[in-house]
């Protein structure tokens, strides 16, 4: 009995052993992202848009303490993703430093107002929609390609992470943008959900064709909850009943895509991240997680800090690590980090079919 429990004990050394070498020498993965302003990195610096996180505060809180374009105090999902995989933060696409061996980490192509469909985000004017994102991937493949030639370039795409989020301003920023907007005349809400889906789907398998095999999807979260619709359609600061009710219709029928998807394919290539919980813990339950509030925004004006923008004339809160939201619409770094967290280590009630940390020790297993 006791030796074979010392020759268990010496087994399970071993297998530690293997594989905390399998995951020194696992290569450096490469990471894109696609999507809007809650994964945007700085693209719309660079564009004519009012779509923009480039002034003080934001980034009060990143190592700068300067604006980058994040929508974010300090950094964003994205960032806290690449630091998680031991990889340095992506770059923005637009970014006139992404060149030569910054390439080979990824590459960032969301841009701040985009949805799943053409007519979203039309008021911003000039923003990277999904479609030439993805053009964009492709141009940079090409670029990547004339540095390490065509099959390293494929090994690098399919052994990539891909981060990708869409759909909150499909709602948000269309058709409940105003009163009677075309798409609202066009579709009941639930028929618009069916056609948003389907479109995504379009993205996501074009996502797919372009070699990519790794894509985390997220959910939209409770689009209701957030400090602007609080301020705009809320009674009594109860999460604005119409999107919280879209949100409901979406986010499974995200996940059904998604299963339909990977079984298409044979392999897990899509995961959902965040889409099976439509309510999001920190802010269904703030005091738990630390935060004074999930329902006032950290800078902003008005009820909640929920209208307008915020800039140098907001309300700024003095310790953003106390609110679940930055601004108006987009979480602080602290919520980022949950989130980040959830996505690495969280059960299927948030990840599905697999959390982060699975899929790496997955990868890194095959890849030996
Ligand atoms: C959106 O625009 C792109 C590029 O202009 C086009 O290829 C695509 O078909 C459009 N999508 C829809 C649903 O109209
Ligand atoms: C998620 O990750 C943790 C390890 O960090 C693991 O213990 C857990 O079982 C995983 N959950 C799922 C559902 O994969």
């Amino acid at each position: 009995m006791g030796s074979s429990k010392s020759s268990l004990a010496i087994l399970l050394c071993l297998i530690l052993a293997v594989f905390s070498n399998v995951v020194l020498e696992a290569e450096a993965r490469a990471f894109f992202v696609f999507g809007d302003s809650l994964v945007d990195n700085g693209n719309n610096n660079y564009l004519a848009t009012s779509a923009r996180a480039d002034q003080p505060p934001y980034g009060i809180d990143y190592p700068t303490h300067r604006p980058t374009g994040r929508f974010s105090n300090g950094f964003n999902i994205p960032d806290l993703i690449s630091q998680a995989i031991g990889e340095e933060s992506t770059l923005p696409y637009l970014s006139p430093y992404l060149t030569g061996e910054r390439l080979l980490v990824g590459a960032n192509f969301a841009s701040a107002g985009v949805g799943i469909l053409n007519d979203t985000g039309v008021q911003f004017v000039n923003i990277i929609r999904i479609a030439l994102q993805m053009q964009y991937f492709e141009q940079y493949q090409q670029r990547v390609s004339d540095i390490i030639g065509p099959e390293e370039t494929e090994r690098l795409v399919n052994s990539a992470l891909t981060l990708i989020t869409l759909g909150g301003n499909d709602f948000v920023n269309n058709y409940y943008l105003v009163p009677f907007s075309a798409r609202s005349r066009q579709f009941s809400l639930p028929d618009y959900v069916v056609y948003l889906i389907s479109e995504y789907r379009k993205v996501l398998t074009r996502l797919y064709e372009l070699g990519l095999r790794r894509i985390l999807v997220t959910g939209t979260g409770p689009l209701g909850c957030v400090p602007a619709e609080l301020a705009q359609r809320s009674a009594n600061g109860n999460c604005a009943p119409d999107l919280q009710r879209a949100a409901s219709l979406f986010n499974p029928q995200l996940q059904n895509m998604l299963d339909s998807l990977n079984s298409e394919i044979g392999s897990n290539v899509f995961i959902g991240a965040n889409i099976r919980q439509t309510n999001i813990d920190f802010i269904s339950d703030p005091g738990r997680y630390g935060f004074v509030t999930s329902k006032v925004a950290c800078c902003g004006q008005g009820p909640y800090n929920g209208l307008g923008l915020c800039t140098q004339l907001s309300n700024l809160c003095p310790n953003r690590d106390i609110y679940a939201f930055w601004d108006a619409f987009h979480p602080s770094e602290r919520a980022n980090r949950l989130i980040v967290r959830q996505i690495l280590t969280g059960s299927t009630d948030y990840m599905s079919p697999m959390n982060l940390s699975t899929i790496m020790a997955l990868d890194a297993a095959s890849n030996v």
